[in-house]
């Protein structure tokens, strides 16, 4: 298969995990016969710091005539003071609305080894494998009116759902809880909020057409709860964007470290694909950076972006194969392992996949 892949590396640890899975990139394409061309493009800090706007019309237009966008994460502390509207992040919202990517997978699992990196017994942790799909495009994100009122002064965001938009990602759910495990949890705050309750309503007359998938309703509080508590139990987990924003990092969390979660949005054109994890001005420019969040981001682009099925299972089964040696980032390093960069991380799965 040919293909064009818009890189977006962004700021921070960004061009280092996205630099890591370029390679990945290029090593499937040679083992399996594909050729991949790819172009870089500024999106975020990096595009400020030149003086052009959070996402460049040309970033833009690349990533709308790509077959896959990837992404590594924007974030800059310089431009901690901005308004909303020109900070970094205001190109990563801009970006998934102009690609019309409305359904946001957000994966987490157990990986062998990895059973006790996190801060859960292994009892509680093992066997976890569960998926979030959060809405992108709509909620408190992009909900209007939002800023300042002129008149009173009070300061505005509004979570606001229509039924298509609750629909559609619900098909979305509906549709991945049938190729897995059939049970679909979908989260809200229905006891407070009036939108939460049209989402509980929309979700269940989606569900009618899904008999063979087992949906229940659950509270954003109680479920951030049992996520902790006995994250095994969930398979597929619906909501909205926010409650999907938080609920994803506490994922990663629980699963000893964010920089092990990948994502695929989805919409009717190009997906964009990036780890779930921001900038992490903390570590940025060191080599420790876990790249596995934009690898398993990679294998995501070309599964579920390209249909490349197979290609995608065998960039997983190489995480899985790098991490049996004990290889281990800084993040999720345990008694018994061995220290290893990015880079050196990177290594050792391409020259997996080879094997
Ligand atoms: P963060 O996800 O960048 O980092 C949170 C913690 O996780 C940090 O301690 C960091 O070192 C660690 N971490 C994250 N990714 C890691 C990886 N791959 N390997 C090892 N450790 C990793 O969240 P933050 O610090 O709250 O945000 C920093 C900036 O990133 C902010 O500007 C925020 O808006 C932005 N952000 C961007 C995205 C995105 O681009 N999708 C996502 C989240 C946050
Ligand atoms: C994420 C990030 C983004 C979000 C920010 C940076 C806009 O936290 O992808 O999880 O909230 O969606
Ligand atoms: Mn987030």
């Amino acid at each position: 298969m040919k293909a064009h892949i818009v890189l977006l590396p962004g700021d921070g640890i960004g061009p280092e995990v996205v630099a890591a899975a370029q390679r990945v990139l290029e090593a499937v394409g040679r083992l399996r016969g594909h050729s991949w061309t790819f172009s870089t493009k500024l999106i975020g800090g990096v595009a400020l710091h030149k003086k052009l706007p959070a996402l460049p019309d040309d970033t833009l237009t690349a990533a709308l005539s790509a077959d896959a966008v990837l992404l590594g994460a924007v974030g800059d502390p310089a431009f901690d003071k901005s308004p909303p509207s020109s900070r970094p992040e205001s190109a990563l919202l801009k970006v998934r609305r102009e690609l019309g990517v409305f359904a946001n997978l957000r994966p987490a699992r157990s990986w062998p080894g990895l059973e006790e990196s996190g801060p859960l017994k292994r009892e509680v942790f093992a066997g976890t494998d569960l998926i979030v799909v959060r809405e992108l495009l709509g909620g408190l994100y992009y909900g209007e009116p939002r800023g300042t009122d002129a008149r009173s002064g009070a300061v505005v965001n509004t979570m606001c759902y229509t039924r298509p938009e609750v629909e559609r990602v619900a098909h979305v759910a509906f549709k991945l809880a049938q190729k897995r495990r059939r049970q679909l949890v979908s989260v809200d705050k229905a006891n407070v909020l009036e939108v939460s309750q049209f989402w509980r309503t929309v979700v269940t007359d989606v569900g009618r057409s899904y008999p063979d998938v087992a949906l229940s309703h659950q509270l954003v509080d109680s479920c951030a709860m049992k996520l902790a508590l006995a994250p095994a139990s969930f398979d597929v987990v619906l909501t909205e964007n926010m409650f999907g924003d938080i609920l994803s990092d506490e994922a990663g969390a629980v699963c000893g470290s964010l920089g092990l979660l990948p994502s695929a949005s989805l919409g009717p054109g190009p997906g964009l694909f990036e780890p779930v994890h921001g900038s992490a001005p903390d570590i940025a420019g060191q080599s420790k950076a876990n790249p596995i969040g934009a690898i398993g981001s990679a294998a995501m682009l070309l599964s579920d972006g390209l249909g490349l099925n197979d290609e995608g299972a065998m960039i997983v089964q190489a995480i899985e194969r790098t991490l049996a040696t004990g290889l281990r980032t800084p993040d999720i390093m345990s008694a018994g392992c061995r220290a290893a960069t990015t880079d050196q991380f990177t290594d050792s799965l391409i020259a997996e996949m080879g094997q």
